[in-house]
């Protein structure tokens, strides 16, 4: 078995959009991670419904949308109907998590739960046959590039300990920092879907470097 792969589109040449989601599309991705900041819950502004829309028109992999905003339950719809296949809120701008998830399901789209490196997994305990995909932010969100945090890998074995002992189809996705260095330990301790941004987009050959990743094995 091998990991799931998601580009993060943040760290694209946004003057060649289209280019670059057709260059994922003939890589072996399993999705586009889009990150959108909202310049509130995180100290930067990504992009929003237009380019989520334009995204869509030319890939041929699911969206996996991460929201980094407040109130998300605002916007579900509209980023289903811009395309996701896959949408994230954050723990910590969901008063109502448990709601929020059904709102996401209802609409037909894949729910997940997005938490920061301070939020414990503990706090999903009670609603982890609920979520499809934890997003296990592995820096602080807001910004492509960052240093990886060491503590992810205990947290991803105790959220792996959590899925098993709930008996749920709960994907652990990995995001920030990510690259083929501490990918195989992330494997390793349970991460089923790797995010990468700069890794990818900075790489000389960005197919490559996906299928590089993507070759990583699970044992
Ligand atoms: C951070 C974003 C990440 C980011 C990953 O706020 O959620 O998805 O784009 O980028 P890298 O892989 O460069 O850390
Ligand atoms: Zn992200």
């Amino acid at each position: 078995m091998s990991p799931l792969i998601a580009p993060s589109i943040l760290a694209a040449d946004f003057a060649n959009l289209q280019k670059e989601v057709e260059m994922l599309n003939t890589s072996q991705a399993d999705f586009i991670h889009v990150d959108i900041m909202d310049g509130v819950f995180v100290p930067n502004i990504s992009f929003g419904i237009p380019v989520t829309q334009a995204i869509k028109r030319h890939a041929k992999k699911p969206l996996d949308v991460h929201l980094m905003i407040v109130e998300p339950d605002r916007y579900l719809e509209a980023f289903k109907d811009a395309g996701a296949d896959i949408i994230s809120v954050h723990y910590e701008a969901c008063p109502h998590l448990h709601r929020t998830l059904q709102v996401i399901k209802s609409l037909g789209v894949k729910a997940g739960v997005a938490i920061n490196p301070h939020t414990s997994i503990d706090f999903l305990r009670d609603v982890i046959q609920d979520i499809d995909l934890v997003c296990m932010m592995s820096v602080n969100p807001g910004f492509g590039g960052q240093k990886f945090i060491e503590n992810t890998y205990s947290k991803i074995s105790r959220l792996k300990d959590l899925v098993l002992a709930n008996g749920a189809n709960t994907k652990i996705e990995i995001d920030g920092g990510v690259n083929i260095q501490n990918a195989p330990k992330l494997i390793t301790a349970g991460a089923d879907v790797l995010v990468a941004g700069s890794f990818v987009f900075n790489s000389p050959n960005p197919v490559n470097t996906i299928k590089e990743l993507k070759s990583i094995p699970i044992v």
